[in-house]
């Protein structure tokens, strides 16, 4: 018999778990149980609070269906969405365009639509974006899939106007190919900024934290072909209150974007547009780069 006690455990439990086939797994879970064990030795967890945990986790793993997803949000609000993000870029084989976070609003399937197509589809104010998909080097990428989805003028998505509906309909969302040069247009509105999801855990957790729960103006982004990195990104409006403190950590400064009235190059005249080059990088190796997930595609795995 070993004597077990607060320090010893850790050994106990790597010791155990030493048979592990798969090399990565045993990485991951061997380095989570030491830094898991060192957290609650560091504030000397006390069972209440350890119950307390149980019991947060598994409210916001109850309060996931296949139109929300709490654990993304969790991960997001905790920064580590962003953490993942960055190692992802760090990992790029050459310069590319910044990611961002996917969110818990992304949907498979979106509309597919033409160059030009407007993807709200009540607008008010519409705006032109445009640009170039481009590679490492500036060449065009040709026939790139442009994906968008975002808010619209009063802050909500799609899911969240029609919560409670069982298949709810796609809108401000769309599915583009870019020219045989990798330029893209396409027709929008401004999104306004919006509260994250707060009647839930994860909302108790921020008002716990006195944190505002917002996050600025943005529009969602996934750019990809065939050899290169898959780009999940997001573009910010400047002048947002919120860029500077987003809830969910995603404004780089790079990813910022003005808004003009009076560009001469933009495609389609008499409304402000936005202008915005995404560089992709070439693949080092086949994977996903998003950071985030539809929903619906969540609950399926686990079931
Ligand atoms: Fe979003």
């Amino acid at each position: 018999m070993r004597a077990i006690d607060h320090n010893t455990i850790t050994d106990a439990a790597l010791e155990q778990m030493s048979s592990t086939p798969d090399p990565r797994l045993k990485q991951i879970m061997e380095s989570l149980v030491k830094h898991l064990h060192e957290f609650a030795r560091e504030v000397d967890l006390t069972p209440d609070e350890w119950i307390q945990g149980i019991g947060f986790l598994t409210a916001v793993g109850q309060k996931c269906t296949p139109f929300r997803q709490e654990f993304i949000l969790l991960s997001d609000t905790l920064g580590f969405s962003a953490l993942i993000n960055a190692l992802h870029d760090k990992r790029a084989v050459e310069a590319s365009t910044k990611s961002s976070l996917l969110g818990p609003f992304y949907r498979e399937g979106s509309p597919e639509m033409k160059l030009g197509d407007c993807i709200v589809q009540s607008p008010r104010q519409q705006v032109v974006i445009y640009g170039q998909v481009t590679d490492a080097d500036g060449k065009g990428v040709p026939n790139a899939s442009v994906e968008i989805w975002q808010t619209d003028e009063d802050g909500a998505y799609d899911l969240q106007k029609q919560d409670g509906v069982e298949i709810p309909s796609m809108d401000m969302r769309g599915h583009f190919h870019a020219d045989a040069e990798g330029k893209y247009y396409l027709r929008t509105v401004i999104p306004l900024g919006y509260m994250i999801p707060m009647d839930g855990p994860v909302g108790d957790m921020i008002r716990a934290q006195k944190r505002h729960g917002y996050r600025p103006s943005h529009i969602h982004f996934m750019i990809g072909a065939p050899g290169y990195r898959e780009l999940a990104t997001a573009l910010y409006t400047a002048g947002d209150d919120h860029l500077e403190s987003d809830t969910v950590f995603g404004v780089t400064d790079s990813l910022v974007i003005q808004v003009n009235k009076d560009d001469p190059n933009a495609p389609i005249k008499g409304m402000p547009s936005i202008h915005y080059d995404f560089q992709l990088a070439h693949a080092a190796k086949l994977g996903s780069g998003r950071v985030g997930a539809d929903p619906s595609q969540i609950t399926k795995t686990g079931a």
